[in-house]
This record gives C-alpha cells, sequence and structure tokens, in this order.
C-alpha cells in the first residue's frame, strides 16, 4: 500500500476574474457528503507576474499545466504564500525551482513553522507583515489579514487596481456536485450553513470564543477595503451582488450554532460505504 494523494478527477481550467487576474482551480470531493470544496489559487499577470499560493502535490502536473500555461516561469517575479497549509504550499519546491527570477513572499513566522518542510533560499525571501504592501511596475498590493484564519502566518492580498481580494481560507463554502462557479448560484441556505460549519469546524474553531463586537469591527475593516471581487481558496467566487451578503454572513459566524463535527460514526459508515461498493 502507498499513500500519494489521488490526482484530482473534476478539472476546472483557470478562470480569469479580473483584468490580468486568474483564478487557479481545484476540486476535491467532500467527505461522506456529496459536496464538492474548492482548493482555488491565483496569478497576477502584467510585467511582473505575481503566483499566489502554489495548489497542492494531489493536483501537482495539471496546476502547473494551469499556471505555466498563463505565464512562463521565467517570467515569474513574485510568489506569495499566504500561510503554511499544504493545500497552499503544494507546489513551493517546483515553483521557486522552475521561477529562478521570482523572489518569495512570506511571513518571518511562516519560515519560522515551515522549515522543517522546506529549505528557504533566504535570499530570494521578503517578509511581509498584514498591513504592509509591494509596489509592482503596474499595481501595489496590500497584504491584509483576512478577518478569520487557520494559522498566524496567514496574509491576504488585496489589490486596488482590479479591486480582488485574495481572501485565503476565509468565506470558506462547500459548493454541491454541480460544483457551482459562483455563490450566488448555491442555495442560500446551504451556503449559510456551509460557510458555518467549515469556518468553526475546519478554519476557525476560536470563533466561539471571540468578543463579537471586536471580531466584527475586524470583519468591518476588511469589507471596508471595497473589494469587488473575493477570491477564497475554499469558495465558488464572491463578486458584484454577493459581496455584501458574503460579509454579512462572515460578521455573524460567531453567532450561528452549527452541527457537531463528524465524529467516528460517520468515519464507520464511510468505511461500511466504501467496503459495500466493492
Ligand atoms: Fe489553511
Ligand atoms: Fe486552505
Amino acid at each position: 500500500m502507498t499513500f500519494e494523494p489521488a490526482a484530482p478527477t473534476i478539472i476546472r481550467r483557470p478562470e480569469r476574474i479580473a483584468d490580468e487576474t486568474w483564478l487557479i482551480h481545484q476540486v476535491q470531493e467532500a467527505l461522506g457528503a456529496p459536496l464538492r470544496v474548492y482548493l482555488n489559487s491565483m496569478v497576477i499577470r502584467g510585467p511582473e507576474p505575481v503566483i499566489i499560493d502554489t495548489g497542492t502535490v494531489a493536483n501537482r502536473a495539471q496546476w502547473l499545466e494551469d499556471v505555466f500555461g498563463l505565464v512562463e516561469p521565467k517570467d515569474v517575479r513574485y510568489v506569495f504564500i499566504s500561510h503554511d497549509d499544504v493545500d497552499h504550499t503544494g507546489n513551493l519546491a517546483q515553483v521557486m525551482e522552475q521561477c529562478p527570477n521570482a523572489t518569495l513572499l512570506a511571513s518571518w513566522a511562516l519560515v519560522e513553522r515551515f522549515s522543517n518542510a522546506f529549505e528557504f533560499p533566504l535570499e530570494r525571501c521578503r517578509w511581509v507583515d498584514d498591513g504592509s504592501h509591494l509596489d509592482l511596475a503596474d499595481r501595489r498590493l496590500h497584504f491584509v489579514r483576512p478577518p478569520l484564519w487557520d494559522s498566524p502566518t496567514t496574509r491576504g492580498v488585496f489589490d486596488p487596481a482590479t479591486k480582488v481580494y485574495w481572501a485565503v481560507d476565509a468565506f470558506a463554502a462547500p459548493c454541491s456536485t454541480e460544483v457551482e462557479e459562483s455563490v450566488d448560484q448555491l442555495d442560500p441556505e446551504a451556503w449559510r450553513t456551509g460557510m458555518a460549519t467549515f469556518a468553526r469546524h475546519a478554519v476557525a474553531p476560536w470563533l466561539s470564543l471571540v468578543d463579537g463586537a471586536r471580531y466584527r469591527d475586524n470583519v468591518e475593516g476588511v469589507r471596508a477595503l471595497g473589494a469587488t471581487t473575493i477570491a477564497s481558496a475554499h469558495s465558488p467566487l464572491i463578486s458584484g451582488a454577493m459581496i455584501e451578503p458574503a460579509f454579512d454572513l462572515l460578521a455573524d459566524l460567531p453567532n450561528v450554532t452549527v452541527p457537531a463535527a463528524p465524529d467516528q460514526s460517520v468515519l464507520d459508515a464511510i468505511i461500511a460505504d466504501t467496503a459495500g461498493g466493492e
């Protein structure tokens, strides 16, 4: 028996979401439920192309084809890693090897935490803090931590030129087996419940501990950026008229009661289902 991750069977090609801005998609089947989950990353082209997160090991071949179909490896100027999770760092080594002119944008904490898995070329690194920015030839990127996160290293990216906000794990919500492209295609109740369940069980269980008013202030600070497109790693695209309801859902998360996380009985049922299907 080997433990190599299975390559995805659902393929969605890169999606242009704004001028020179592309979402790179991966779609994963949810465990024990007829749901699908996006594992997105992003590319900003232009005179100084930026890769934002590097996908997963499972999707390596497709991810490299998708990204380098949009930008030549030698042209990549920056690689931004939002945080040290496997669904965001899966092809970091491949990118740094194939893109000799790329500077790695990450936080001090990320380098500290992830050095056990990756030999950081420190002379090619630039540390980015929450609230800092980076000037490119044609735009200024702002690094803004999303309102909820699952690692202290997390930074989001706001591009005022396109008003796209890379929200990392915030706004995460599953979609149906139809793999909806936009949250306005989701059943509204499924969106609300899905976002709350992901947030409370898979990204930010600390939501149950926070002061609701202070948390809401933080959400409103990110809302005030004025993004017109929110690209989340784990949600269908959020844009236009769906921006405000998405922030409303996010702001209300500490007040939402969610079902218990799947327990051993659910795992037993999944295993029984799998055995029955063989
Ligand atoms: Fe994460
Ligand atoms: Fe993630």
